[in-house]
């Protein structure tokens, strides 16, 4: 990558920053840095990336501004495929909370910004996880996922999905949820019973481990969990599992 010559490249760089809404606060050049709803730059000593990926493949799933696609290229990895959906019309959002016309809720223009400053050879490849085929994107050495899966509606789904695409280890962060957690089997709390609620069911840390495990990987662990405060007030528990042996890596349906 290359910050200084792709800003020195984008005269009205700031103005366009802040034209645009920002999930990630992202540094994009000396000076200039996006007013995002999470600052996860304190907390990526945590999450358990292996300190080099070189040579490897990599896949971060939803990657929204790509704050960790740019971390795991900025690793070394050989190639980073970034997902993301491009309309929010077309995510799991309950109906009332999903928005009516495009380009409402566009996704995709911050990435898109901090590609070009950052100069950037990520790769954002619009889709679902749902649909994701190791036929079609390959498999993957190292695959992220954060904060994806409390968002959807199957969250078994996607991570059979992304066991079809891991011949390696899935770091998966997601929030789960304390109230059920001391419950002495894997517990689920339904979430969606609010008017804003873009979470659906909140499995338990226990939980996670277990849903992990069902769908195909073999070894699951938990390697930390921490909170982590947004730009709006609230805080997000975090737990980051890891989990590998992925009994379909490579299977197409
Ligand atoms: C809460 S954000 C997390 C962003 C980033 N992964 C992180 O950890 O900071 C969730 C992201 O997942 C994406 N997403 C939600 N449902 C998806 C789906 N079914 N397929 C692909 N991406 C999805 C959203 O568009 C958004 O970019």
């Amino acid at each position: 990558m290359g910050p200084e010559s792709g800003a020195a490249a984008i005269p009205d760089l700031a103005q366009r920053v802040q034209q645009l809404g920002w999930y990630h606060t992202l540094e994009l050049a000396p000076g200039v840095v996006t007013n995002g709803m999470f600052d996860l730059r304190p907390y990526v000593g945590r999450y358990g990336l292996p300190d080099s990926l070189h040579g490897m493949r990599v896949l971060d799933v939803g990657t929204w501004d790509g704050f960790w696609a740019f971390e795991l290229e900025r690793r070394g990895a050989a190639e980073v495929i970034a997902l993301d959906l491009d309309d929010e019309r077309a995510l799991d959002y309950p109906p009332r909370r999903r928005p009516q016309r495009f380009p409402d809720g566009r996704r995709g223009d911050g990435f898109r910004l901090a590609k070009e400053v950052l100069g950037s050879r990520v790769q954002r490849v619009v889709g679902n996880i749902y649909d994701a085929d190791p036929g079609v994107l390959g498999t993957f050495d190292l695959v992220f996922c954060g904060m994806v899966l409390l968002h959807l509606r199957d969250q078994l789904l996607a991570l059979e999905r992304i066991a079809r695409l891991c011949r390696g280890t899935l770091i998966s962060a997601e929030e789960p949820d304390p109230s059920v957690g001391w419950l002495p089997f894997p517990a689920v709390r339904y979430r969606a019973d609010r008017d804003a609620a873009v979470v659906f069911w909140l499995p338990s840390r226990r939980a996670w481990r277990r849903m992990m495990w069902t769908a195909g990987f073999d070894r699951v662990r938990e390697h930390d969990r921490f909170r982590v405060p947004s730009t709006h007030g609230f805080s997000v528990r975090h737990v980051i599992n890891h989990a590998s042996g992925s009994v379909i890596a490579g299977q197409s349906v």
